[in-house]
């Protein structure tokens, strides 16, 4: 075997989910996939490329046609030009995405910072490419955000990049205009990559998402996918952005591992992005909904959450209930049916966090709520007789 295979655990959000297959009345506030239908127009083009036969491989790089549509997106969202014939390249989603972008930079030992709590995948796939992940925490008391002066503290000659995720799974905090300014001032500083996961970028509430790519666009490996907004999870389809040369190089391994993107997902993600208005028409309102609704109830029960910025996720504490998140998550499947993640799945020290999806219906985020409110009650009920 692989000896760096041996460093890196299964992912604890799967482990936790093959528990829940064994019960049928769970409502799971889980994984991290839309529970928004895709869009009809989405599903009529795929169903159509297979009637007429658009079922053969694409250039490495991706349909053209595609690139542009992605390009003339980007530009009318963040006014940010990418070259479609040079400059972007079509992946099997962000996964893909992120691998390409460490195979591509990472020579062995190098480091990548990577900033916890954390998407699941940032610290197994730096190990397999040869690199050494560099963990920087945030905490709630500091609303998730960067410590700058900590952020300097921990690159070194080694360090190659700086992997960013915002809205963040699992804490769904962004950054404004000034700390992606300040981030970007880093980076340049010391010469680093700024490889960001933007794959949540369309599911912002409160205020419009700004890439870092606005302001370091030569230094910024930025990642998109079709999974998240436009529900299109199991298409497998996303996408790179960066400068020429460094896409160059990564078609060079793309070319020799994938070959291409699915053609039929291809095609899908044209017709998600000429429909994204409508999309987001739909689906914005409503998760918006759900997050102030999730944000008050977790509050009034006792379990602090911070308001999420976007993506679908909450992160509250639980410290208040005295159980670490593994205990906490476990008993509340087994004694009433609700499926959460345990924080610790996202770095270590989040063991008094869980993480929430309301990627859920209204209706089952209530009774999941309802239900985890009278757990609460009944742990500090017995707590308080124990005394
Ligand atoms: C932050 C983040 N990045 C990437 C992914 C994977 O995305 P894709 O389906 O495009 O591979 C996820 C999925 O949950 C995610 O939360």
């Amino acid at each position: 075997m692989n000896k760096l295979l041996s460093k890196i655990e299964p992912s604890g959000i799967r482990r936790f989910f093959d528990i829940i297959e064994r019960f049928g009345d769970v409502i799971s506030l889980g994984v991290g996939e839309p529970d928004f239908q895709v869009d009809w127009n989405i599903r009529e083009e795929a169903i159509y490329c297979i009637e007429k036969g658009a079922t053969r491989y694409t250039s490495n790089q991706g349909l053209l046609e595609l690139r542009e549509e992605i390009s003339r997106n980007i530009v009318k969202n963040q006014k940010i030009y990418y070259d479609p014939e040079r400059e972007i390249l079509v992946t099997c989603g962000v996964s893909q995405g992120l691998d390409l972008a460490l195979r591509t930079i990472l020579n062995p030992g190098d480091e990548v910072i990577i900033i916890e709590p954390c998407y699941v995948a940032y610290k197994p796939l730096t190990i397999l490419s040869y690199g050494r992940p560099v963990v920087l925490k945030t905490s709630e008391e500091n609303s998730f955000k960067i410590d700058l002066d900590e952020l300097k503290r921990k690159i070194s000659n080694k360090t190659k990049a700086i992997i960013l995720n915002y809205p963040n799974n699992p804490t769904g905090m962004s950054f404004s205009k000034n700390e992606l300014k300040e981030i970007a001032d880093i980076a340049n500083e010391f010469n680093l990559y700024i490889i960001s996961d933007e794959i949540y970028d369309k599911l912002t509430y409160d205020r419009k998402h700004i890439t870092i790519a606005k302001y370091i666009k030569e230094k910024v490996i930025y990642l998109n996918g079709f999974s998240k907004a436009y529900s299109m999870t199991g298409f497998r389809i996303g996408y790179i952005c960066c400068d020429e040369e460094l896409l160059r190089n990564m078609l060079k391994i793309h070319q020799y591992s994938m070959l291409c993107a699915p053609t039929i997902s291809q095609y899908a993600a044209i017709e998600a992005l000429r429909n994204e208005e409508k999309i987001l028409r739909k689906i914005l309102p409503e998760y918006k909904a759900r997050r102030n609704y999730v944000y008050k109830r977790l509050n009034e029960m006792g379990l602090k959450a911070i308001l999420p910025d976007g993506a679908f996720y909450i992160f509250p504490s639980i410290r208040s209930i005295g159980i670490e998140s593994e205990k906490f998550s476990e008993r509340l499947l087994f004694e009433k049916r609700v499926a959460v993640v345990p924080g610790n799945a996202f770095g270590e020290d989040y063991k008094y966090n869980i993480r929430i999806s309301y990627a859920n219906d209204m209706k089952k985020l209530k009774i999941a709520m309802d239900r985890i409110e009278e757990f609460v009650k009944e742990i500090l009920k017995l707590k308080e007789e124990i005394k």
